[in-house]
């Protein structure tokens, strides 16, 4: 039988349980797909912490590459024997087998391996429609500046590389130095050490006092504040995700103390819902892959089994770039 990592209660990395679990065929609109390689995300960890909430038992992950092994009636886009990838709203990814919608899966180009196509698929749409479709009123043009918290993570050194394909002046903030020399080498314009330096004196400093059009932030809780702070008069804060916490209720009156600012918050799955997006989205970051102006970089390899040790790591700010879980 194939093997599955599961939860049956919310909490630390202990509760993640790898057990023996019978996959069908796949219904109406799905797929069965057997995987060559599972992605390792940062949501994984708040639907183990129960900050997500989904039923359980529950088997995680929500991305993934692998073979099409079988398609359920109505699925035209996929056959058995393809190679595919996706990034999924539906978790099941930490599998050796898994039936799932076909709405997200997409077939993966011959130039990019099956570890490559499960490090880059959320991480990579998630870029994308960051830097493609979270725009200020005013736009983005070449020359603008952007902060980008997190900048050595998964999102972070996609993001990076995009935006310096883009034009935009990336400034990032990761935790230490090794980590902010790291995002420099893949396109950032300037890196701040937001453990040891304040992000907003040195981002006014580095745009010679007028803020950024747009911060993305997905560390919530401890940038939050500081985030609406770097920002120009009418200015985007991209909140896109919580790893230091949940930011707090907050009065929207802030939004008119700093200047007209804008606030979304905003997620992958709204993007992804159709598979003629999610088609067009893939298609986008394919072609910056091949272009070879986006690398995707692995700097974790674990097997599935050992998905906890996985957890803790990125947990504990250890990782760099993506990480990914061999079935
Ligand atoms: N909404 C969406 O559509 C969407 C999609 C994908 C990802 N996300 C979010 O984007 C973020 C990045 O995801 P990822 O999977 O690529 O993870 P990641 O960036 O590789 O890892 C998270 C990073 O967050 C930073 N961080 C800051 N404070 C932290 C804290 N208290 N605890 C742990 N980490 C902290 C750490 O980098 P430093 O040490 O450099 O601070 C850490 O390495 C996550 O918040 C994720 O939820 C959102």
């Amino acid at each position: 039988m194939p093997r599955a990592i599961q939860i049956s209660a919310f909490g630390g990395p202990e509760v993640l349980q790898c057990v023996d679990l019978p996959v069908g065929e796949p219904g109406p609109g799905q797929v069965r797909i057997r995987h060559h390689a599972c992605g390792l995300n940062f949501i994984d960890v708040y639907q183990r912490t129960g900050l997500y909430q989904n039923p359980l038992p529950l088997v995680l992950g929500m991305e993934g590459a692998g073979i099409v092994e079988a398609v359920g009636e109505g699925v035209a886009h996929l056959q058995a024997g393809d190679r595919v990838a996706y990034a999924a709203g539906t978790p099941g990814a930490y599998s050796e087998v898994r039936v799932m919608p076909a709405t997200q899966v997409v077939q993966l180009p011959d130039g990019i391996d099956f570890e490559t196509g499960a490090a880059m698929m959320l991480k990579g749409l998630t870029a994308q429609y960051l830097l493609r479709k979270t725009l200020p009123v005013e736009g983005l043009q070449p020359g603008d500046w952007v902060l980008f918290h997190a900048a050595a993570g998964g999102v972070g050194l996609i993001a990076c590389q995009w935006a310096k394909a883009l034009g935009l002046r990336l400034i990032g903030t990761a935790g230490g130095p090794a980590k902010c020399q790291l995002a420099l080498q893949h396109g950032a314009a300037a890196m701040i050490d937001y453990t040891r330096e304040d992000f907003v004196a040195r981002v006014k400093d580095i745009t010679g006092g007028r803020g950024v059009k747009v911060v993305y932030d997905s560390v919530g809780r401890d940038t939050f504040d500081g985030s609406l702070a770097c920002l120009r008069p009418f200015g985007l804060l991209a909140c896109f995700g919580n790893s230091s916490g949940p930011v707090p209720p907050f009065a929207i009156g802030t939004l008119a103390a700093k200047g007209s600012l804008y606030l979304t918050r905003a997620t992958l799955f709204t993007h992804i819902a159709t598979r003629e997006r999610t088609q067009e989205m893939a298609d986008e970051l394919f072609d910056v892959v091949a272009s070879g102006e986006v690398k995707i970089r692995i700097d974790q390899r674990y097997a599935l089994e050992d998905v906890a040790e996985a957890h803790r790591a990125l947990e504990a700010r250890r990782t760099t770039g993506s990480t990914v879980l061999l079935p």
